[in-house]
């Protein structure tokens, strides 16, 4: 079998990383979900007082770039300079400011750089907004998928009530809406349908659907 790049596009809590993660597993694939990395650029940056309500010191976090390194355990989960930082990416606090951590074009090329090293070594299912867009244009499939603003929010509220966090529908609502505006109209790299790429619906299909569809193009490309 040829080494494969599968690539999965979408705004937040659409279910990309549900689908990306039950794709990897079926074909033994590394699973990447490349808003971690931002996520846990933003937990770095609030957790070194470069960024809250008031503030964010983009000049700072830039001089730090080269001590901060991002990457993946082999069971997928997220690090920050080696240590496992899956809870801490999920919280309400990081959502909140990630996008704008998400749309400076320095920190960009620094994920766009570690995100095509992570992908060299092949058969990987990396989601985001831009991977097969600007990540990988040439991936060997692409999905988009989509979903209703309802379905979105009742994803995002029920994985953040599952984690203890005490978080309102409305909170959660806003903050999707927020980000949605943000990763849509920034000038780097905006989220768009790339090239290619298959668009897909979380409305009807459930995670099931999704995942028969998905595998049954991957397979097409398998034979
Ligand atoms: O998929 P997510 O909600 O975990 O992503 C977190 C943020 O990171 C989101 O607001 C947009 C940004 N992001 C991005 O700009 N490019 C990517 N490839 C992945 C995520």
């Amino acid at each position: 079998m040829d080494s494969i790049i599968i690539t999965i596009d979408g705004a937040s809590s659409t279910g990309k990383s549900s689908l990306a993660k039950a794709i990897a597993k079926h074909y033994d694939f590394k699973h990447i979900d490349s808003g971690a990395m931002y996520r846990a650029l933003t937990f770095y940056a609030q957790d070194h007082n470069l960024l809250d309500d008031h503030k964010f010191d983009v000049d700072t976090l830039i001089d730090h770039l080269p001590t901060i390194d991002i990457d993946f355990t082999n069971a997928d989960e997220i690090t920050l300079n080696g240590k496992i930082i899956e809870d801490q990416v999920r919280s309400m606090e990081v959502s909140n400011k990630v996008s704008l951590v998400a749309k400076e074009p320095l920190f960009r090329q620094f994920m766009v750089a570690k995100q095509r090293q992570l992908g060299e070594i092949g058969n990987v299912v990396m989601d985001g907004r831009d991977i097969g867009s600007v990540v990988f244009p040439n991936a060997t499939i692409k999905f988009f998928l989509e979903a209703s603003m309802e379905v979105r929010v009742n994803r995002r509220y029920a994985e953040l009530i599952e984690k203890g966090e005490q978080v309102s529908v409305k909170e959660v609502q806003a903050n999707i809406a927020k980000r949605d505006h943000i990763d849509s109209n920034r000038d780097d790299s905006p989220l768009i349908i790339p090239e290619n790429a298959i668009v897909l619906s979380n409305d009807k299909e459930g995670l099931t659907g999704l995942f028969n569809i998905a595998t049954a193009e991957i397979d097409k490309h398998l034979r």
